[in-house]
């Protein structure tokens, strides 16, 4: 999403500064072009060949060297800005640029810019609760600018409160957030996601590979598209992506009956989970004992409801996408899954291809619609994936 994107960086000077140089190496990384302006402050905590080994552009920061330039330096880096980010965001540097002053490259440029703003606050509590901080921030938001709120703790200072600047997910987030169209604003979608885990006694349960990874990422990009997100996940290690509703939950049956909850009142269900089909009869109370006499245990297992063909005969206006993880005869079983399930498409992804489904951090897909027209991809990151699914669901939001 920021591949391409040209982001501004305003640094002022305050102790936070570090973290600006994990922010621009995870930019760089995400392939996005990033520029620098330094203020005086900023350069007296780190060397501007420091940000810009990083960036791996020029660091800007001299005001009185334009007259060497043949571009105007303030100008261009102000036009070429898709978006402008302040980290830190000193109460010094928000004042000026609420109060119209600039008095140096950072401010002189953040004047001539018509780039949204991002500001990421960092400073002493007193100073950051400081109503002329506060009416000067409620200024910039009234003009569309955005601040990414600070953290609470004990601050460099030793103050306990709110200032700390925050985290650099957090700021890829907001980023992320403005460059997204929000095409599923309005929309609530549930997702699936991630294994069930079945018990066999209070020690033991079968589960299998899914670490939620593709489920949790449909979740992130729905959020940022714009939409309610009810997430409903088996046992994972992730973190919960913002702002989704968060349904934890254990076995298939579980599942069944944490969708049943939200199903009648959705716009999408995405059953991106991976659940058990089976579950042992009799799960014991009790651990079960080795037995000396017998060198082998028998489990009875029997069906659990198959949820997504469930809600495939009750949905009405709702569109429904499932998943097939095969590991042969991937087209065959995904159209029979189709149909029988009743999706208006499926994601079928096979599952023994290095690179794919379980517990991989991007995934081969074909996607078959209910025509039984079938489009592969390549390999791309689970965000990717979600962000062709999610398109593609757009699409069948505004045919209905
Ligand atoms: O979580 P990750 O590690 O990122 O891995 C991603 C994934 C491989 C789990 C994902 O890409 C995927 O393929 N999910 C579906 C896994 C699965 O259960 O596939 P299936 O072919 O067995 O089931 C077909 C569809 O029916 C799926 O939408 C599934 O959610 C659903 N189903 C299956 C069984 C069941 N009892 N109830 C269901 O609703």
């Amino acid at each position: 999403m920021l591949k391409d994107k040209n982001i501004l960086i305003g640094v002022s000077g305050g102790i936070a500064i570090y973290k600006v140089l994990d922010l621009i190496s995870k930019l760089k990384k995400l392939d996005a072009n990033v520029d620098v302006i330094m203020t005086d402050s900023a350069r007296e905590f780190i060397t501007p060949l420091t940000f810009q080994t990083m960036a791996q552009s020029k660091v800007h920061f001299d005001m009185f060297g334009l007259v060497n330039e043949m571009d105007v330096e303030h100008i261009s880096l102000a036009k070429k800005a898709d978006v402008v980010l302040i980290a830190p965001a000193t109460g010094n540097t928000i004042g000026k640029i609420a109060n119209g002053i600039a008095d140096n490259l950072l401010t002189t440029v953040l004047m001539a810019t018509t780039a949204k703003m991002l500001f990421a606050p960092a400073m002493n509590t007193y100073m950051y609760c400081n109503p002329m901080v506060q009416e000067n921030m409620d200024k910039l938001k009234k003009l569309g600018h955005e601040f990414i709120s600070p953290g609470s703790g004990r601050l460099a200072c030793g103050d306990v409160g709110t200032g700390k600047m925050a985290d650099v997910e957090d700021i890829i987030y907001h980023l992320n957030k403005h460059f997204v169209k929000k095409d599923l604003r309005g929309k609530k979608v549930v997702i699936t996601a991630g294994p069930t885990m079945e018990p066999i006694d209070p020690v033991r349960y079968i589960t299998n590979h899914s670490s939620g990874k593709m489920g949790y990422s449909l979740a992130n990009q729905c959020i940022l598209r714009g939409a309610q997100v009810v997430l409903i996940s088996g046992p994972s290690s992730l973190q919960v992506p913002r702002g989704v509703e968060f349904v934890p939950v254990r076995t298939t049956n579980d599942m069944l009956n944490a969708v049943e909850e939200y199903f009648d009142d959705c716009d999408v269900l995405i059953k991106s989970a991976a659940p058990s089909d089976f579950r042992p009869e009799i799960s014991s109370d009790v651990k079960i004992k080795k037995d000396k006499d017998n060198d082998a245990l028998t489990i009875n297992f029997v069906k659990n409801p198959d949820i997504a063909a469930y809600f495939g005969r009750k949905k009405k206006d709702q569109i429904m996408v499932g998943f097939a993880a095969e590991t042969n005869n991937l087209m065959e079983y995904a159209k029979k899954k189709l149909i029988e399930k009743n999706f208006d498409f499926i994601v079928a992804n096979d599952v023994t291809k290095e690179g794919a489904g379980f517990n991989t951090d991007t995934n081969i897909v074909t996607i078959i619609d209910s025509n039984e027209n079938s489009v592969e991809y390549p390999i791309m990151s689970k965000e990717e994936v979600a962000d062709l699914i999610l398109d593609k669901i757009v699409l069948n939001l505004d045919k209905s």
